[in-house]
């Protein structure tokens, strides 16, 4: 990835559009030979339909890395081989070469996956205010630091304790409505009742007076 030469662009889209097209077949069948081939030698013996130690079970467990379950346990898998942690310490060590080749292999799957999936979603998703975002924003835009609006808004829904993440943010008609009605009443608490024009000066003359009553226009456009 490191690579700048100008024709690696399309080298390296074309790559992972391979990639990701052997994903899509393999998706929801068999594991790579090298990757199923490694844990049936090393840990099949913990980890099957039987054992399953760590509720994990690799007689059961498909590749499908689609699914956010899924790839989150081939990733323990990863890490925990990678770091020596499994097989567990006091069981044979698998052959470096064999325990390369199979987690290489499970890393590009893994990466493309991510990769895929970021293409399809994007790296952060689009998202509206929260409630707590929304009266900031109309305290800075309307210069009204104590303005409230806040509980007459509905409260928002959390994803893993997060109340700014997109999943959890959603847009419909109630909240079309209250927003709405919010900025109705923000607008009436930020533009002050003129009941007459205030007076303009159009005898005195220099800079001062020239940016103020210039002010004052733009003020009168907008109210
Ligand atoms: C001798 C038994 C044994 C063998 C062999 C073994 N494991 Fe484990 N494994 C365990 C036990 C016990 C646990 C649960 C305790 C723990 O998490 O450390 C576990 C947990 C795990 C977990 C964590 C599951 C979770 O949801 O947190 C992963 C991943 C894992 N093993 C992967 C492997 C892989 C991959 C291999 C083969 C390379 C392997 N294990 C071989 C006994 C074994």
């Amino acid at each position: 990835m490191r690579n700048h030469h100008p024709s690696s662009g399309l080298a390296r889209w074309l790559s992972l559009a391979l990639v990701a097209s052997a994903i899509r077949l393999t998706a929801t069948e068999a594991l790579p030979r090298s990757v199923r081939s490694f844990l049936d030698r090393h840990c099949l013996e913990c980890h099957d339909a039987e054992t399953k130690k760590g509720q994990l079970d690799f007689t059961a467990l498909r590749l499908n890395l689609t699914n956010a379950e899924n790839f989150s346990a081939w990733v323990k898998v990863h890490d925990r081989v990678r770091t020596g942690e499994m097989p567990p310490q006091k069981q044979p060590r698998p052959a470096a070469k064999e325990l390369d080749r199979a987690m290489s292999v499970l890393a590009k799957e893994l990466t493309a996956s991510d990769a895929a999936r970021q293409d399809r979603d994007g790296r952060v998703p689009v998202r509206r205010l929260n409630r707590v975002e929304f009266e900031h924003t109309l305290r800075d835009l309307l210069g009204v630091p104590g303005l409230k609006v806040l509980n007459d808004l509905p409260a928002d829904g959390r994803s893993h304790g997060f109340d700014r993440a997109a999943d959890a943010l959603e847009f419909s008609f109630v909240h079309l409505d209250t927003y709405l009605a919010a900025v109705d009443r923000a607008l009436d608490l930020a533009t002050p009742d003129f009941v007459d024009r205030p007076p303009v000066s159009n005898t005195a003359t220099g800079r001062g007076t020239t940016i103020a009553r210039t002010a004052t226009s733009v003020i009168w456009l907008f109210i």
